[in-house]
């Protein structure tokens, strides 16, 4: 672990970051209060059930929010400007360059009436003014880069001629284009074969080291997390509840969020030691599983949506709409549990 001297400059930094969508005139505060922070070349992961507000504050940060969602109040600082004071038009040179994104879905993004080179040649002209065939040029060798067999080919071919993984490869070329210091990737590779999904996010993950190229990555998958992050950022309802390296959030989860969240993935549940099989973990009150009814997604039918309260179920009254306070525990930061519960020393 570098000492604080030896760390990467901070790219970006959110803080106490707050989003509310209005519906039929109801707000839903998607994001309450959100701390976090990527160093150049770090890989964090944004980890939460549906409904947590992970694609909203990536969206945030993007400048892609939909209408009737507002940033209320806080701070994103990206390389050296703060992103919620942007026009539009400002925003336009930094997004797609500096911050490039991955989106979700390739047969949503991608144009199925355009040949994939061209999806990748396009953004590189309209970054730089290159001629048409040196963008080809440039295309092919992100799309080889980016591991697609046979780029030259490929790149003549439709969307629809590609499996899945290349259409997803052709995504990340596209993000690459602008020379991006932080790609954010919303759940990447969820519409594709868990095998294929691992081999992309291996590959994503090793160029981004190779360029220095940091990443937020939004995954529900904890071992996706565990596996390629510098860092997990735990989200419930719009605020982190417990940050940290992934060998302590993912090991010695603190919070009975975290630790809940582990108990649906099995294989990952913390070992203890001197047990053969993972304790229960120790939760005072009760929570919600992570997801299933009740849990909600863009509809915005969580409870809380629906309720429009800030706290969620098993938050007493007293404590509903307090900022949470996270408290250094160690190398990771905690959520703070309420009063008469003082934090353990660093493990
Ligand atoms: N366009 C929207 N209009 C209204 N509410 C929205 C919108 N998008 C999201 N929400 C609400 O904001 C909250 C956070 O949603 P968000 O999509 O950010 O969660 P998420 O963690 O990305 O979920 P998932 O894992 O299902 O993608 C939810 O209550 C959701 O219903
Ligand atoms: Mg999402």
């Amino acid at each position: 672990m570098p000492t604080p001297a030896e760390q990467p400059a901070t790219l970006l930094s959110v803080e106490h970051l707050t989003v509310e969508y209005r519906i039929a005139g109801r707000r839903v505060r998607a994001v309450d209060g959100v701390d976090l922070t990527v160093r150049a070349g770090e890989i964090v992961a944004l980890v939460g059930e549906s409904g947590s507000g992970k694609s909203t504050l990536a969206h945030a940060v993007l400048g892609a929010l939909p209408r009737g969602a507002a940033i209320l109040g806080g701070r994103i600082d990206f390389d050296g400007q703060d992103l919620t004071r942007l026009s539009e038009r400002r925003f336009n040179r930094v997004r797609g360059r500096a911050l490039g994104f991955i989106p979700q879905d390739p047969m949503v993004s991608l144009n199925p009436l355009h040949r994939v080179g061209r999806q990748v040649a396009e953004p590189i002209r309209i970054h730089r003014p290159v001629p048409r065939r040196e963008a080809d040029r440039r295309a092919v060798a992100l799309l080889e880069r980016v591991g697609l067999p046979d780029a030259g080919i490929r790149a003549r071919q439709f969307p629809h001629e590609l499996s899945g993984g290349m259409r997803q490869r052709t995504l990340i070329a596209a993000a690459l284009t602008g020379g991006p210091k932080l790609l954010i990737a919303d759940e990447p590779t969820t519409a594709l074969d868990v095998t294929v999904q691992k081999v992309i996010l291996d590959d994503l993950a090793a160029l981004a080291r190779a360029g220095g190229i940091a990443v937020l990555i939004i995954t529900h998958d904890l071992a996706v997390a565990g596996d390629r992050a510098d860092s997990i950022a735990v989200l419930r309802k719009g605020r982190i509840v417990e940050y940290g390296p992934p060998d302590d959030v993912l090991r010695r989860p603190a919070h009975p969020y975290t630790q809940l969240l582990l108990r649906s993935a099995p294989g990952l549940a913390p070992p203890r030691p001197g047990r053969r099989r993972p304790a229960r973990p120790r939760c005072r009150r009760p929570a919600p599983p992570p997801a299933g009814p009740g849990a909600g997604g863009r509809d915005g039918t969580t409870g809380a949506a629906r309720r429009g309260d800030r706290g969620g179920q098993g938050v007493p009254p007293a404590r509903r709409g307090r900022r949470p306070a996270l408290v250094p525990r160690g190398r990771r930061r905690v959520a703070d549990r309420g009063p008469g519960r003082k934090p353990r020393p660093g493990r």
